[in-house]
Formats: structure tokens, sequence, C-alpha cells
């Protein structure tokens, strides 16, 4: 059961009930939850296991805190926040002295705080500086990838990350506007993405600048670039029977999960337990819209003792 308050305030964890199929295999376990935000899954995973310690990462300093906050009262001991960089998993671990762990969680993306604290610049509803860091220490912002970024540059930023059919005339767009004045806010971006594109698609049920705004976030947070590495070396960190689970919200994101998790079953020590891909159901979606795109994959760690650990031990990821 959630805590009561957990709609209002919380980001809706999404996926929970199949999350919770595959944690529950593990009894007396030690869980990651890679990508804490508010603490939705977290909080599931608790309430719903006995003994089950969860170690809580995000790179987002609040997240920690409001997770911390929300789960430290309730389960005491059994959570564990910790802020920093999920594809750093094995300094994480090393830090509270657990070598090997029997569920990880990754649900990528953004959460419903990021996107609703208007200051923060990842939302095209509220005027705002373009910022849009996760990590509020990292240097790179919104704002600099749209003023020094090449017109080359932004285009595929928004042709690989957005998808945006448009990707040509905004970046386009985007250098004139720039060469005049500086592009600072959301409002403005949102106003020259707005006239870039064909009048016929401006008033279309999403927003014009939804799929602009996703790619700067992608490359803001670089949140790509290190994915395939990152699901190898967490999944060289389970016990034998243990799961790495993966939500994605983009097919990029969704493609490279399913390629690493295809190649470590053919290595030997995977078994993908998602021959076909967990998508939420109708009745979630139609209670939080913003599960429509996400998709689960699970792959179990099959035997700690064959190739995959000698792998490990050279030091050599998966
Ligand atoms: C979709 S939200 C997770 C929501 C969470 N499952 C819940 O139930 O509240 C994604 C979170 O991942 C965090 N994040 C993104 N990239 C990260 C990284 N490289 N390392 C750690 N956390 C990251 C973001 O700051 C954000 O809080």
């Amino acid at each position: 059961m959630m805590d009561r308050l957990d709609e209002r305030i919380y980001h809706k964890p999404v996926m929970v009930r199949e999350v919770l199929e595959f944690v529950t295999e593990c009894t007396r376990s030690v869980v990651v939850d890679c990508t804490l935000g508010d603490g939705g899954h977290s909080y599931a995973i608790l309430d719903n296991t006995q003994d089950t310690f969860v170690l809580g990462i995000d790179i987002d300093d609040e997240a920690v805190a409001v997770a911390g906050k929300r789960l430290n009262p309730v389960f005491g001991g059994r959570f564990h926040p910790s802020k920093g960089d999920y594809r750093e998993l094995n300094l994480h671990l090393a830090r509270v002295g657990i070598p090997r762990v029997s569920g990880i969680l990754i649900d990528l993306g953004v959460s419903s705080r990021q996107l609703d604290q208007a200051h923060r610049g990842f939302s095209y509803w509220a005027e705002a500086p373009l910022d849009m860091r996760m990590n509020p220490q990292s240097t790179t912002t919104a704002k600099d990838i749209v003023a020094y970024s090449s017109e080359e540059e932004l285009e595929r930023i928004l042709r690989e990350y957005g998808e945006e059919r448009y990707s040509r005339q905004i970046a386009k767009a985007i250098v004139e506007h720039r060469d005049k004045h500086p592009i600072e806010t959301t409002t403005e971006l949102v106003q020259i993405i707005q006239n870039a594109i064909p009048s016929r698609v401006r008033y279309r049920r999403l927003h014009p600048a939804r799929k602009t705004f996703q790619a700067l976030r992608i490359a803001v947070n670089d949140e790509l670039s290190r994915l395939d590495a990152a699901l190898r070396r967490c999944f060289s960190l389970l016990e034998a029977g243990g799961v790495l689970m993966v939500i994605t919200y983009h097919s990029l994101e969704d493609r490279i999960a399913k390629r690493v998790f295809r190649e470590l079953e053919a290595m030997g020590p995977g078994l993908v337990r998602t021959k076909k891909v967990i998508r939420p159901s109708e009745a979630e979606v139609a209670d939080n819209p913003r599960a429509r795109s996400g998709k689960l994959r699970v792959i179990q760690r099959r035997d700690v003792g064959g190739k995959g650990n000698h792998d490990q031990e050279r030091g050599v990821e998966l």
C-alpha cells in the first residue's frame, strides 16, 4: 500500500505491479533503485517485502532528500538514499560494503517533480531559465547547448533524441534567432519552435515543443551516451538469480536495453525474462498518461560462478 498523500505530492511510479512480480522472487535481498526520484518504486518494494534492504540512488539532490524524508520514517534502516550517478553503481556498492545484489531497477527519464518545478526549465508550459539539469552541480545547461552547438549538431540532437520531424527547420530558426538575441528562457524557445514549424501542426493535441524539450533534456544530462556500458556494469553486479529491470520511455533507450540483454543472453550469463517487452496496462495509462510510452525489460543472472564472473574478476565488463 502506498502512503496516503502519494498521488498529490509524489511522482507516480510506472508498472509497479509488474516490477514487484520480479522483485518478490528474491527473498532476504538487497535491491538497488538506481533512479530513486520520489521513491515510489522503493516504497512499493519495501512495503511488499519483509526484509529487503533498498539502496536508492539519484543524481538529483532534491530527489534524494525527498525520498529520504518520505521513506526513512516508515522503513528505518531498510532504506538508504545516496546521491550520485547510477552508471557508477560499483562505487555506490563499495561504499556500503555490498559486493552483489539481487535486484536492480533503472526507471529512466524525468520525474514529475522535475517537470513540475517550473524553475528547473524542463517544462514548456512555464517561463523559466533554460536549464534542464538533473544534477544541479553539472556544468552544461540547455541554454549552453542552444547557444553554442552548431546548426548541424542541433539538428542531430533534435532528430536523434527528440525524433523531431522539423529538426532542420527548428535548428535553423534557433541559430538565426541567437545571432540577434541570446535565447535565455523556455518561453522564448517555445516561441521560436512555434514560428519554425508549419502553421497546420502548431495547434495539434501534443505540444509542438515537446520533442525539442525532450531532446535537449537528453543532451544536457547525457542520458544515452553511457547507457550500454552502465547496463553491462549493473548486470555484472547481480548475484546468481538476481534481476536487472529497466523501464525506458524512448525508443533509442529501449533499443539499447534490448540489444544489451540479447548479447548477455547469447554470451551465456543472462536469461532474458521479458521475451516480449512489458507495457503498462490500459488502466494504468488512463490513470497516469505519463506511463504511456513506458517499456519494461528484465534480464536475470543465471550463474555467478560461470563465464561472467571470470570476466568480472579479470576486470572486463560483460
Ligand atoms: C522517472 S524518474 C524515477 C521515478 C521513481 N522511480 C519514482 O518512483 O519516483 C527518473 C529519475 O532518475 C534520475 N536520474 C537520471 N539520470 C540519472 C543517473 N545517471 N544517475 C542517477 N539518477 C539519475 C532523475 O534525476 C530522476 O529523479
